[in-house]
């Protein structure tokens, strides 16, 4: 039996490799469906864009659905010819495995929509639709979800892994309101996974959410929008002289960090002036009278510029749009921190200006996001694999660079800092604390899940997705 099976299943595989895409698939497929094979002139019009050429996904060929009919078509014919794929929408997904990646780039840039209903006090979104996509909608309607901030990030794509962003002090997780999904399974049934149907698929969902199926929308609940739609934001730019100072700022906020208040420090470097710089963007979900203490405590710090402007929510997300770019080697790492180490921040900052230094056509930055963590929104922890309830703050690293001899250096840079932000962290050394959306990919499913979550988890992931189909770029391992 088990030869019959995998005769026909190598059968099945030379059979697919021997035909076009457009034969495999177009039979099945409304008109509406683009397929394109690589060697087409139109394949960069029907596969999805990618943000990092650092170790990309190998495509064989992309193909962009038209209804949610097609998606179903495409899946069960895929998994019944052992074609690999991977459906993508914003492209950010990067790390060391997606580069191990080879497989049919989905496109679901077709399922794009944005619906808010009133009446039941949630919005769902298509599994094309991008953060950009949902801050007017949002605005107009006075509603407000917890979402993450680069307005070219897939809203789905953020949300199943967490969801954090600036507004997260205020409402949370992105899974804390995440509520219901409908999704195409590896059989390519539509299914609702939301929390009286396929309760313990949501909670998989919550976290480990890319492995399970391609979800086709997403609804949340909202919540009244911060502020009548309106915000204060600051920009203070610090020299290597006041950036201890910021540092210890900092630790004195990790336990009184108000939730209004979202902050993101980067490193970075400018190379005319040959100067390190601490950037801090704050974004204030509340009126001028709460921020003029923030603004004040960060001039006593010294800057060498400040702006601030009071802003809408929607100018404030279009202001984020740097992140949108495509064309660069961009490698990315990350650790969670339960505290605020002064000094090992510092370090961090002297590591990078040595490395800029030495590294002339590096222009990466590193970047520590806080946000407070003490709201009443949260979903139940047995609700969400999502872990790391206790992070207060994420490091983000961003190696930038176009010269591929910079791939090792900039690893190791990682590496390392990842390394000693750790030892600091204020977590157990055993217990590195991974955003999924943000891991370098060495990391392990331990790290991103939680090791009392993984046999629930690789038991869902046996029952919903037993050959593996998804979850190409964060597998769920095999036990
Ligand atoms: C510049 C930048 C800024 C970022 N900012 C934030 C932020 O503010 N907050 C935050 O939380 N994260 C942020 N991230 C991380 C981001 O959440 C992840 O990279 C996420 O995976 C990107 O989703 P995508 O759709 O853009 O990427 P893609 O590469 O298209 O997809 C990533 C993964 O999600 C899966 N996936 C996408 N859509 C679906 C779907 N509908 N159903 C099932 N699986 C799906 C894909 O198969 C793939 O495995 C950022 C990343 C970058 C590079
Ligand atoms: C399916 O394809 C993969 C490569 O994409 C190959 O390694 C594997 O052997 C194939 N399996 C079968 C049963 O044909
Ligand atoms: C593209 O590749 C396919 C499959 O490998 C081949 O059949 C086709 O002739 C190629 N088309 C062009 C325009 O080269
Ligand atoms: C969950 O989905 C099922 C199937 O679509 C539906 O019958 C049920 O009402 C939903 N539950 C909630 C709480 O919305
Ligand atoms: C940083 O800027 C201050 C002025 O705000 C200046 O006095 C100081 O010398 C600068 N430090 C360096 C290292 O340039
Ligand atoms: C969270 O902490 C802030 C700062 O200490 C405090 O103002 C706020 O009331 C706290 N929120 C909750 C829900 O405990
Ligand atoms: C670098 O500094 C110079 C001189 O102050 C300034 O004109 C330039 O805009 C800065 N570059 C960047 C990228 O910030
Ligand atoms: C910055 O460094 C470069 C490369 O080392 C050097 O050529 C340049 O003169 C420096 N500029 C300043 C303002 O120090
Ligand atoms: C200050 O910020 C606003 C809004 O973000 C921007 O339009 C403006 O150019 C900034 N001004 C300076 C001097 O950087
Ligand atoms: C922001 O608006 C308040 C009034 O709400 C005003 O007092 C303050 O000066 C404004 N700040 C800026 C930087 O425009």
């Amino acid at each position: 039996m088990r030869f019959l099976y995998q005769t026909l299943a190598l059968a099945a595989a030379a059979r697919a490799a021997s035909v076009s895409l457009e034969s495999l698939f177009g039979p099945y497929l409304s008109p509406g469906t683009e397929i394109a094979e690589l060697n087409d002139t139109d394949f960069d019009d029907v596969v999805s864009p990618r943000w990092s050429e650092w170790r990309p996904p190998s495509w064989t060929g992309a193909i962009k659905p038209a209804t949610e009919k097609d998606l179903q078509e495409i899946v069960r014919i895929a998994v019944a010819n052992n074609v690999s794929f991977m459906a993508t929408n914003g492209g950010h997904g990067t790390s060391l495995i997606y580069g191990t990646v080879n497989g049919l780039d989905i496109n679901l840039e077709n399922f794009n929509s944005v619906d808010i209903d009133l009446e039941s006090n949630t919005v769902t979104v298509g599994a094309g639709a991008k953060l950009g996509d949902i801050t007017i909608p949002l605005y107009e309607a006075g509603k407000a979800i917890p979402r993450g901030n680069s307005p070219c990030v897939g809203v789905i794509g953020a949300t199943i892994g967490g969801g954090i962003g600036y507004e997260t002090g205020l409402f949370g997780l992105g899974v804390d309101a995440l509520t219901s999904v409908r999704l195409v399974t590896a059989t390519g049934a539509l299914v609702t996974a939301n929390t009286t149907h396929n309760a313990d698929l949501l909670w998989a969902i919550r976290g480990a959410g890319a492995n399970f199926g391609i979800i086709t929308a997403a609804t949340f609940t909202m919540s009244p929008q911060p502020n009548n739609g309106n915000a204060v934001i600051g920009s203070f730019v610090y020299n290597s002289t006041a950036s201890l100072g910021v540092f210890e700022y900092l630790a004195i906020l990790d336990d009184v960090l108000p939730p209004e208040l979202g902050v993101q420090l980067s490193v970075s470097y400018n190379r005319t002036t040959n100067e390190t710089l601490l950037t801090v963007d704050i974004k204030h979900f509340a009126g001028w009278d709460t921020f003029v203490d923030h603004f004040e405590s960060a001039l006593a710090l010294n800057p060498i510029s400040a702006n601030v402007t009071n802003v809408t929510l929607v100018q404030l997300y279009d202001g984020l749009d740097g992140p949108c770019q495509t064309g660069a080697y961009i490698s990315g790492g990350t650790i969670g921190l339960g505290r605020t180490d002064p000094a090992t921040l510092q370090e961090v900052f002297d590591d990078m200006t040595a490395f800029y230094r030495q590294y002339p056509g590096y222009i990466g930055q590193t970047l520590f996001q806080r946000y407070a963590n003490n709201n009443t929104l949260k979903t139940p922890a047995h609700t969400a694999v999502y872990p790391w309830r206790d992070t207060k703050m994420f490091w983000l690293h961003e190696n930038i660079y176009t010269d591929p001899a910079l791939e090792k250096p900039t690893n190791e840079l990682l590496v390392k800092l990842r390394k000693k932000l750790h030892a600091t962290s204020g977590f157990p050394q055993d217990q590195p604390h991974i955003y999924v959306n943000y891991a370098f990919g060495d990391e392990g499913a331990e790290a991103w899940w939680g090791e009392e979550n993984l046999p629930r988890l690789s038991f869902l992931k046996r029952r919903w997705d037993p050959k593996g189909v998804f979850g190409r770029g964060t597998p769920i391992p095999r036990f």
